[in-house]
C-alpha cells in the first residue's frame, strides 16, 4: 500500500454499495498526509460524523484544508497536509455549463432546463461522471501531490466503470430529433434504423423522466447542440485520465462468499479494460486477532479460536447446564464461520495478480467517525499490505 501512496498518485476507490469505500477513502487520505504528501480527498456523501471530522459542511467544488492542528490531535506528523471536499453533483454539472463556451442565455436557458436538471440528478452514472469531473481539476490544477477519489454508492460497482460512456452515448444520439420527428419521408431502411434508434433512446429517457419531459429533452438537445462536443471531449480527457499510468484503483469489499465472487468479476473487468488494479481492501474481516493473525500470515489459528475448540469437552461434561451447552455452540458456530473466511480470504490472496497489495481491516467495535480512529484505521491499511496472507492461520 505504501507504494500506492507516491507522489503523483491517484487513487480512486472502487466497490459495491455499504462495503466501507468512504471510510477507506479517508483513511487512506490520511495515510499519505502522514507519509508527507499533500493530499486531496474528494469524498462522496459522507456520514455525518466524518463530515464533521474532516470539517467539511456542505458540498462544493473546492477542497478546503484540514487545520494542522486538528491533523496533530489526530496524531499525524506535524507538517501533515490533507485538504477534503464533499462531491457536489449538481454544482459540478452546472459549473461546467458554466465553462463551456456558448453565449450568457444559452447557458441560462440549459441551466434552467427541467431535462437537464433530470439528467444531472437522476441519470445512472451523473453522479459517478461528477466525481471523475472532480479528479480531473484537481488534477489540472498541479496543486496537490495526491488524489483519493471516494465514489458514490452504487449497486454494482461496475456501474462506476460504465457511467462516461453510458452519458456520452445519450448526448451523442443527437438523432433525438428521430424520436421527435418521426422519419416519413426517408426510405423505408432509414426508418427501421431510426425507429430502433429512437427506441432506443425513448427507453434511456425514461428511466429517469418521464414522456410529459420530452419536449423539455428537445430543447435542451436543440440549445446545447453546439456545447456537446464540447462536453464529449471533456469526457475523452477524462477517461484518459483515469487510464494513465499514475491512476490505481483500490477495490473495497468484505469477505462473503458472494463479495468475493464479485470482486474477482470487478478485478477482470478492470484488466479487461486496461485499468490498474493497485490494491484491494477486505473491509470488516472477522475479529481483530483473526484478522491480524490471517495478516501476518500465521500457520496457526489464532489462541482464542483454538480456545473454543477446547470448550468443547466442558460441553460433555456431566456438570454442564442447557445455557453453557447453549453458549459453547454458539462460540462453535462462530469459530466455524470466522474459518471459513480465513479460508476464502487465502484462496483469494493467491489468485490475486503479484504486485497487488491486499489489506485486510477487522469489524470495528464502533462506527469509524473521528480523525484519531480513522488514522488507525490508516495505520492497519499501510501495515497490513507489508505482507500479503498467502497462507491461511488454519
Ligand atoms: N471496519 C469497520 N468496522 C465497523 N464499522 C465500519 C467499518 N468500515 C466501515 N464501517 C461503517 O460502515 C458504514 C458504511 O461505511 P462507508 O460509508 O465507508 O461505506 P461505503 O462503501 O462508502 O457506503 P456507500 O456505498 O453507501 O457510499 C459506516 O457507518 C462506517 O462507519
Ligand atoms: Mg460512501
Amino acid at each position: 500500500m505504501k507504494d500506492l501512496l507516491s507522489k503523483e498518485s491517484l487513487l480512486v476507490l472502487l466497490g459495491n454499495g455499504g462495503v466501507g469505500k468512504t471510510t477507506v477513502a479517508a483513511a487512506l487520505g490520511l495515510a499519505a498526509a502522514d507519509a508527507g504528501l499533500d493530499t486531496a480527498l474528494i469524498t462522496v456523501d459522507p456520514s455525518r460524523r466524518l463530515r464533521d471530522a474532516l470539517g467539511l459542511r456542505k458540498p462544493g467544488l473546492r477542497p478546503h484544508s484540514l487545520s494542522a492542528a486538528r491533523l496533530c490531535a489526530a496524531g499525524l506528523k506535524p507538517h501533515a497536509r490533507l485538504s477534503a471536499v464533499m462531491l457536489d453533483v449538481r454544482g459540478m454539472w452546472d459549473d461546467l455549463v458554466e465553462h463551456l463556451n456558448g453565449d450568457d442565455a444559452t447557458r441560462q436557458r440549459i441551466l434552467a432546463n427541467l431535462f437537464y436538471q433530470r439528467f444531472t440528478e437522476h441519470f445512472p452514472g451523473s453522479e459517478t461522471y461528477a466525481a471523475f469531473e472532480q479528479l480531473y481539476r484537481l488534477e489540472q490544477s498541479h496543486s496537490f501531490d495526491t488524489l483519493i477519489v471516494d465514489t458514490p454508492p452504487a449497486a454494482h460497482a461496475l456501474e462506476f466503470l460504465d457511467a462516461p460512456g453510458r452519458i456520452s452515448r445519450l448526448l451523442r444520439t443527437r438523432g433525438l430529433n428521430w424520436l421527435l420527428k418521426p422519419p416519413l419521408a426517408v426510405t423505408a431502411l432509414a426508418a427501421r434504423f431510426a425507429g430502433r434508434a429512437a427506441r432506443l433512446v425513448a427507453d434511456q429517457l425514461e428511466r429517469f423522466t418521464g414522456s410529459s419531459a420530452l419536449s423539455d429533452a428537445a430543447d435542451f438537445f436543440a440549445t446545447a447542440t453546439h456545447m456537446l462536443s464540447e462536453v464529449e471531449d471533456r469526457f475523452a480527457r477524462v477517461s484518459r485520465l483515469i487510464k494513465a499510468p499514475r491512476t490505481k484503483f483500490v477495490l473495497v469489499t468484505t469477505a462473503e462468499t458472494q463479495r468475493m465472487a464479485q470482486t474477482r468479476r470487478l478485478i477482470a473487468e478492470l484488466k479487461a479494460r486496461r485499468l490498474r488494479l493497485g490494491a484491494v481492501v477486505i473491509n470488516r474481516f472477522a475479529d481483530e486477532p483473526t484478522c491480524s493473525a490471517v495478516a501476518e500470515g500465521s500457520p496457526h489459528e489464532p489462541l482464542h479460536l483454538r480456545e473454543i475448540a477446547a470448550l468443547r469437552d466442558l460441553a460433555q461434561a456431566p456438570s454442564s447446564t442447557p445455557a453453557m451447552r447453549e453458549l459453547i455452540e454458539y462460540l462453535d458456530d462462530y469459530r466455524e464461520h470466522a474459518q471459513e473466511r480465513m479460508e476464502e480470504v487465502a484462496r483469494f490472496a493467491r489468485d490475486l495478480p503479484s504486485g497487488v497489495a491486499l489489506a485486510l481491516l477487522p469489524e470495528l467495535p464502533s462506527e469509524v467517525g473521528n480523525l484519531r480512529g480513522l488514522f488507525q484505521v490508516s495505520g492497519r491499511l499501510t501495515a497490513a499490505c507489508q505482507r500479503r496472507p498467502e497462507r491461511s492461520a488454519l
